[in-house]
């Protein structure tokens, strides 16, 4: 954030502010303008949710409250955090939730005026013939850095770079990694890469490309060798944005109810309980038990089961950039285990890798392939609406320093991931260069 900047700033007309939220800029800073109900009067709020610093331009209006599109936070008129939703109703917020807010803000003459800190003109001058308006600010960057596509360490890391079917025998690829382009060729049953690299492979169905040596450990995902399993792959697809902040959404557990309203989060209880993390070599697992809807269960058409059903999910993460999700329904015995893996392509490019592995059971027959192409095509919407929540995030990469956010209980396994890549980036850059 800027330093001090004394004086008021005509930042918009007071018409085109209603209860949908405009960004605007005054004194190098950037805000948001808003009514908190309509024909109320007129709140500026700073640009960044403090929780997951989330541009609350893409916030909402609800119950005379601002609400962040990502987790739900609410904020009140004098900035104050009033309701944070994964701590449950009888959750208080920390008091590092409420935003800083600026000193002043008032309507007059038919526009907006905003004073960022306590200035000595106590109301806004009468408007010149011609208003200058400030150009609204890019979204304040966290002032910890943070970990981006193109951070050293990652040269020492095996990266997926494209599906082992996109690679024909005898055939050749261009792929992006770390910002540069790379020839990967299948020579026979070999591998190779243009310019050299330490290593080019394939498991798990992905050809992988490690720059310089690679010291990261390899996700195992035991459901792709079970035959109980069907496993498909989507498309790949690309996320305009870091890896880093996408793998913190696959870790989290609160955003269903706000960023998956329309598919499958809208009726997930956002209170999320206590769970564990537990520390493993290359990264961290921690398991988590919600009760969730479980409509593709076909006992819930017959009265059989109810539709409100236990789920208990295994996060395993290993970084830099791979994860593995599996969710036990413990009522069918079904499971579902869904594995990311991300290609850090570019500073603002991100290719994504997701396989679907499904399970009806022990004892169950196979998932039909309608079956499992109704639940890959789930899984498309699904993985749509988070790449659109990273698209409105703007960050060049997962913030580090965790006094740049706010964390709440139900962000123990996001804690987990700051930490694994702060510690894979001290382990990486001791590694000596090529
Ligand atoms: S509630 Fe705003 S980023 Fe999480
Ligand atoms: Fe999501």
């Amino acid at each position: 954030m800027a330093g001090t900047s004394t004086g008021w700033y005509q930042v918009a007309r007071a018409t085109a502010v209603g209860t949908t939220p405009v960004p605007v800029g005054a004194g190098g800073r950037s805000y948001v303008l808003v009514r908190l109900r309509p024909g109320a009067e007129i709140s500026a709020f700073p640009a960044r949710c403090p929780h997951r610093l989330v541009p609350l331009a893409g916030a909402t209006v609800a119950e005379g409250r601002l609400q962040c599109p990502a987790h739900g936070w609410r904020f009140d008129g004098e900035g104050r955090c009033v309701d944070v939703p994964s701590l449950g109703p009888a959750g208080c917020p920390p008091p590092r939730a409420d935003l800083p807010m600026p000193w002043a803000v008032e309507e007059r003459h038919g526009w907006v005026w905003l004073a960022p800190d306590r200035t000595g003109t106590p109301g806004p001058p009468r408007p010149g013939a011609a208003p200058v308006l400030e150009p609204v600010p890019g979204t304040p960057a966290p002032r910890g850095g943070v970990f981006g596509n193109l951070d050293p360490s990652l040269e020492h890391a095996w990266h997926p770079v494209a599906l082992a079917r996109e690679l024909r025998p005898g055939g050749w690829l261009q792929v992006r990694l770390l910002g540069r382009t790379w020839t990967v060729r299948r020579d026979g049953p070999a591998l190779a890469a243009d310019p050299p690299a330490f290593g080019v492979r394939e498991r798990l169905g992905v050809v992988w490309l490690a720059p310089r040596e690679a010291l990261d450990v390899a996700l195992e995902v035991p459901e792709a060798g079970d035959r109980r399993f069907v496993g498909n792959w989507l498309a790949p697809v690309r996320s305009p944005g870091p890896a880093g902040p996408l793998a913190d959404t696959v870790l989290d557990a609160t955003h269903g109810p706000f960023v998956h309203a329309s598919t499958v989060g809208a009726l997930d209880s956002p209170e999320v309980g206590p769970y564990e993390v537990r520390t493993e070599p290359g990264g961290f697992s921690s398991v988590q038990e919600q009760w969730v809807d479980n409509p593709v269960d076909p006992e819930v058409a017959t009265g059989g089961r109810p539709l409100r059903q236990r789920r208990r999910t295994t996060y395993t993460y290993r970084a830099p950039f791979q994860l593995r999700l599996r969710q036990d329904f413990l009522d069918t015995g079904a499971t579902t285990t869904i594995v990311y893996l991300l290609q850090p392509e570019d500073h603002d490019s991100t290719r994504i890798y997701v396989r679907l592995l499904l399970s009806d059971g022990p004892g169950q027959p196979l998932v039909t392939p309608a079956t499992a192409a109704a639940r890959l095509a789930l899984q498309g919407q699904i993985l749509a609406e988070d790449v659109r929540s990273q698209e409105a995030l703007l960050l060049d990469g997962l913030p580090l320093d965790r006094r740049d956010e706010v964390h709440v209980p139900a962000d123990a396994r996001g804690v987990a991931l700051r930490q694994a890549l702060c510690t894979f980036m001290v382990a990486r850059r001791r590694q000596p260069a090529a």
